[in-house]
């Protein structure tokens, strides 16, 4: 961990940085754990403030430990939630407070009445006195002690959308449609998300005690940044900590990513020039000032304040060479190696030819995203490829999706010579119209229905592949344990999971892996894929195989990767975005992140191109990822 809040920095509130999530939460646990203590020593209740979402998860795991284990006890602990949406049941499983439940009250001793949550089912015309009567609620126990937060990407806590003053109390809001995009995975689909919620206000948050704000995972960092180190603005409500006197930030390093020191450390203070760091100020410099790499100027580093870099590697003229020529060497039309071709300065080795490539997807359109066009390239090229979905993506799937499917069944069997030979079948299409009906709109899918929509699933996948030239036969779900039990921002990976990566791994024996996750949300599906691969690789270590293996990282959902990221830059030709959107458009449910993913690789063209580099229609990028 370190601890950069020192003034000459860019930070206006305390931020420590960890190099994971877990590490963070087990720093914050304890102190909760001597909080509890101290006041409860002095005879008094502690009073927190609990927060919802994937972010709060590893801490309130660590505080079910300390209970466990160390004894820690919750009986004189009082807590409030920050929100709570509006319209849903408090039994609904994507309520606050069936959330609250399952993360950590049905874990420790807290008894029934010192837990508060605002109710998601209270009529219109009695939020204002619920809302009112929850500030009084929390003044008649003195205040709380200490707020736990997440921020969300339009900078909310709790539910504080853009535009909440400085001063707004508990009230009834309207979520923003990033936000509800945001939800949209955990309620099928953003047309499902609620519209409203209740939540503490910005001036019920800053009258806790203390603060403590956690944020993991690079899709936040863009956020986190502009909340520490921004204007105070009610366009970012977490940038009104920046005012408290007592608020932390706890991030990881991918949250932490966008922060001046860590984005732009020449403008902080000394700097250790390693091939990353130099490529990481040269490109910066680039478009800064407008212009490619090979026209940068010694004025042009002093003037951007790299005169210190300058000295050391300058002058301009040959350090341009340097990056130019490492960019430019980035860039293969041949991600599985060229073969016969001469390989020093190209990303893959040109043999062993063909290779086998094993493709992992987190879930089925992951890797398409990704990396659809260079799945093409490969295939084109003669490789063998391996397309694995690691999980089956059964909770994206409409329930439309499975009544379509149940439907077509019976009027097939209604339609048949003999109706009853379809009897089973009928049988079948019942019970998933029945389950249907029965658990509502929102409600858990039981086994037989998931399992049907991962179907759905494995059906749009092979779809893809095929798309892409991908025989079916090589197109892998391995529907792992950790998924198909559990649901969004609450999964739990067991050895059973890595036991199933590494089984896979060594009946294939890849020369090249490509995965994705590293850059994710730690308890996101991409993220706990991305450290199941790590952990079966490890397990495969010293085997012939795995020592020769390469491994290259894509992003799929997540923040692209910036240009000085980029070890193996694949182009793509128009005819080959236009291929990656069809097999693309195979997958009825997509976010919106996810169906932009062409944007994203024509933004990497017009990167390259701006760097000086030729110009193509697309880039799909990838990252060396060098084992621990
Ligand atoms: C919701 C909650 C917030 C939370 C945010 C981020 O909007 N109301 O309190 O901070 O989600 O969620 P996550 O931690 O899952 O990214």
């Amino acid at each position: 961990m370190s601890n950069h809040s020192a003034a000459g920095t860019f930070e206006k509130v305390p931020t420590l940085i960890f190099s994971s999530s877990g590490e963070a939460a087990s720093v914050l646990a304890a102190e909760v754990a001597a909080l509890i203590r101290t006041k409860n020593e002095a005879g008094k209740n502690a009073v927190l403030g609990l927060a919802t979402g994937s972010s709060p998860v590893p801490f309130y795991r660590e505080l079910i430990r300390l209970h466990r284990e160390e004894g820690l006890s919750f009986a004189k602990v009082i807590t409030f939630n920050l929100d709570e949406y509006y319209g849903l049941p408090s039994d609904h499983p994507e309520s606050y407070a069936c959330f609250m439940r399952e993360q950590l009250f049905d874990h420790i001793d807290i008894p029934a009445s010192n837990i508060n949550i605002p109710s998601g089912t209270v009529s219109s015309d009695q939020v204002f006195s619920h809302c009112r009567d929850y500030e009084s609620k929390i003044d008649s126990v003195g205040g709380i002690d200490l707020q736990i937060l997440g921020i969300g990407r339009t900078g909310h806590i709790g539910f504080n959308e853009p535009g909440s003053s400085r001063d707004s109390l508990t009230r009834r809001i309207t979520l923003d449609r990033v936000t509800r995009q945001d939800a949209a995975s955990d309620f099928r689909g953003e047309e499902n998300v609620p519209r409203f919620a209740i939540t503490m206000g910005v001036g019920t948050i800053l009258r806790a005690r203390k603060l403590a704000l956690m944020a993991w995972g690079e899709n936040k960092a863009e956020v986190v940044a502009r909340a520490i180190e921004g204007a105070v603005t009610e366009a970012v409500s977490a940038s009104f900590l920046q005012e408290h006197g007592d608020a932390r930030f706890f991030i990881d390093e991918g949250a932490a990513s966008e922060l001046t020191k860590i984005k732009l450390p020449w403008l902080v203070g000394p700097v250790s020039w390693t091939p990353r760091e130099t490529r990481r100020a040269v490109v910066w410099q680039s478009f800064k000032a407008k212009r490619p790499v090979l026209k940068l100027t010694d004025e042009d580093y002093n003037e951007f304040g790299l005169s210190d870099l300058l000295s050391e590697q300058g002058p301009a003229y040959q350090l341009n060479i340097r990056i130019f020529n490492q960019l430019q060497h980035t860039i293969s039309g041949w991600p599985g190696g060229k073969p016969d071709a001469d390989d020093t300065y190209r990303p893959e080795r040109a043999r062993p030819y063909p290779k086998r490539a094993l493709v992992f997807s987190p879930e089925p359109q992951d890797a398409i995203v990704g990396m659809g066009g260079t799945l093409d390239r490969l295939v084109e090229q003669g490789h063998e490829v391996r397309l694995v979905s690691m999980t089956s993506g059964s909770l994206r799937v409409a329930d439309s999706e499975a009544d379509k499917f149940a439907s077509t069944l019976l009027e097939l069997a209604s339609n048949a010579d003999d109706p009853s030979a379809w009897r089973r079948q009928t049988e079948y299409a019942r019970e998933v119209l029945r389950i249907l009906e029965e658990k509502g709109e929102f409600g858990e899918d039981p086994a037989l229905l998931r399992h049907l929509k991962g179907l759905v699933l494995r059906g749009e996948l092979r779809d893809a592949g095929h798309a892409l030239g991908i025989p079916a036969e090589q197109v892998v779900i391995l529907d792992l344990p950790f998924y198909e039990k559990g649901r969004y921002r609450r999964f739990q990976v067991t050895d059973e999971d890595v036991k199933g990566v590494t089984q896979l791994l060594r009946d294939f024996k890849p020369h090249q892996i490509y995965a994705t996750g590293d850059a994710a949300d730690p308890s996101s599906v991409s993220a706990l894929c991305f450290r199941l691969i790590g952990a079966a690789l490890k397990a495969c270590e010293g085997e012939d195989w795995a020592s020769a293996c390469n491994l290259w990282l894509y992003r799929g959902k997540e923040k692209p990767m910036e240009p000085h990221e980029i070890d193996m830059a694949v182009p793509m030709s128009p005819v080959q975005l236009e291929r990656k959107s069809r097999a693309l458009s195979r997958y009825a449910a997509l976010s919106s992140l996810e169906s932009s993913a062409s944007e994203a690789n024509r933004q990497n063209a017009r990167h390259y191109d701006a760097l000086g580099m030729a110009e193509y229609e697309a880039i799909e990028s990838f990252h060396r990822w060098k084992r621990a």
